[in-house]
């Protein structure tokens, strides 16, 4: 019998870990504290635009590096917000969500073979990303307790292969807020081996205490070298909507713009009406945003450290890395499987964060399990119930 054989590339990587664990969580009724998306409901406001914008029968096709106003509306906020000139005919490109975003930007600026620098632990999309693009990653360490990098290991990573440098801040999963001083240090490599910068920039609005998020193009000679990811998704929770975009210097987005053609033609016109008028939104409504999610950090942060989970406190995004060894657990997916199936809260295995877990030790994912916090109080209230019967091994 014909047996059709997959593609070399698509088997070199697993189905998303953070997905499979929603579904278990279905499966066995735990409370969904693994992926990452609020359980509350989106601005009403932004809903309400939306509704108008498919009512006014915005609902074929929009321009396909995305609907002008939606352009507009990114370059204006990224000048505003960055002090960086942005033309929004010719630098920005309207994607399905961050992840069709870094895809598209990927594949249009690496050619098989080139290497992709990425900090480890790293939101789990980077390797598959890397693979599909043909880059091949090289991974510099992000060193716990506040996931600090040694400048020597980056500086050893670059070399005349290196293409680029994806940059996550703030970061899923360790919540890291990147310094200046930190981007200083991966600008300079860049310049000096003429890499360009990736930048994932989806939780920039979501920062805590005396944290503040500076984008890596604002960084000198920069700007021309730097591709700034963003997205709708969590800044005006609505994941399901699938809008992102990436800004970048010309020559790199007139590439970007042409595989995200081809990949997907648009992101859903309707939304991107949406989006533009989202982002035009108070100030107030970001900072709001910031002070509603430190207070379900610091809840969240209790309940687990109750529980016997010790937390790496984050600086910005929705997410905490919790140390699994003080109760006795070794094996991030087994502990994972027992909170799912026993105790009936999801949340995600560290070692999918890192490369391979065997060669990993306790430190490097495997001692390690990460919770989100963007969930309503009742949801957190019935984590904390649940998590009261966690017991050391
Ligand atoms: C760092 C990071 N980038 C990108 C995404 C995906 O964003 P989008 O929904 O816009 O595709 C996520 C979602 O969890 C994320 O954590």
């Amino acid at each position: 019998m014909l047996r059709p054989r997959g593609s070399k590339k698509a088997a070199q990587f697993t189905e998303s870990v953070i997905r499979e664990m929603t579904r278990l969580a279905h499966q066995h009724g735990a409370v969904n504290l693994s992926q990452g998306f609020p359980d509350f409901p989106a601005p009403e406001a932004v809903k309400e635009a939306a509704c108008a914008a498919i009512r006014a029968d915005i609902n074929q096709y929009a321009v396909t590096w995305g609907a002008r106003p939606l352009r507009e509306a990114i370059a204006a906020q990224f000048t505003a917000r960055h002090r960086v000139p942005v033309d929004a005919d010719a630098q920005v490109t309207v994607c399905c969500g961050a992840t069709e975003t870094m895809m598209a930007v990927l594949l249009a600026s690496v050619d098989p073979g080139d290497e992709v620098i990425v900090f480890e632990p790293f939101y789990e999309n980077y390797g598959p990303d890397a693979i599909v693009s043909g880059a091949v990653p090289r991974y510099v360490t992000l060193q716990e307790p506040d996931w600090t990098f040694d400048p020597d290991e980056l500086a050893a990573a670059f070399n005349d292969r290196t293409r680029a440098i994806i940059v996550n801040t703030p970061n899923n999963p360790t919540g890291k807020v990147f310094s200046r001083a930190e981007l200083e240090t991966i600008a300079a490599l860049c310049r000096r081996w003429d890499a360009i910068a990736i930048t994932d920039e989806v939780y920039e609005h979501i920062v805590y205490d005396d944290a503040r998020h500076v984008a890596l193009m604002t960084l000198d000679g920069m700007a021309e070298r730097t591709v700034a990811i963003n997205s709708m998704s969590k800044t005006f929770s609505v994941t399901g909507w699938r809008v992102g975009w990436a800004v970048g210097p010309p020559a790199l987005a007139a590439g970007v713009r042409k595989v995200h053609d081809f990949l997907t033609v648009g992101a859903p016109a309707p939304l991107q009406q949406a989006a533009a008028f989202a982002l035009d939104l108070p100030d107030t409504y970001f900072s709001e945003l910031a002070a509603h999610y430190q207070v379900r950090r610091d809840r969240v942060i209790a309940m687990l450290e109750r529980a016997g989970l010790r937390c790496a406190v984050p600086a910005g995004a929705y997410y905490v890395m919790t140390d699994i060894t003080g109760l006795g657990w070794t094996d991030d997916v087994a502990f994972v499987q027992h909170l799912i199936e026993d105790i009936g809260v999801a949340a995600v295995p560290g070692s999918s964060f890192y490369r391979p877990a065997a060669t990993h030790a306790v430190s490097g994912g495997l001692g390690r399990v990460r919770f989100c916090f963007c969930k309503k109080e009742e949801t957190l209230a019935e984590a904390e119930r649940r998590l009261a019967r966690l017991t050391p091994r």
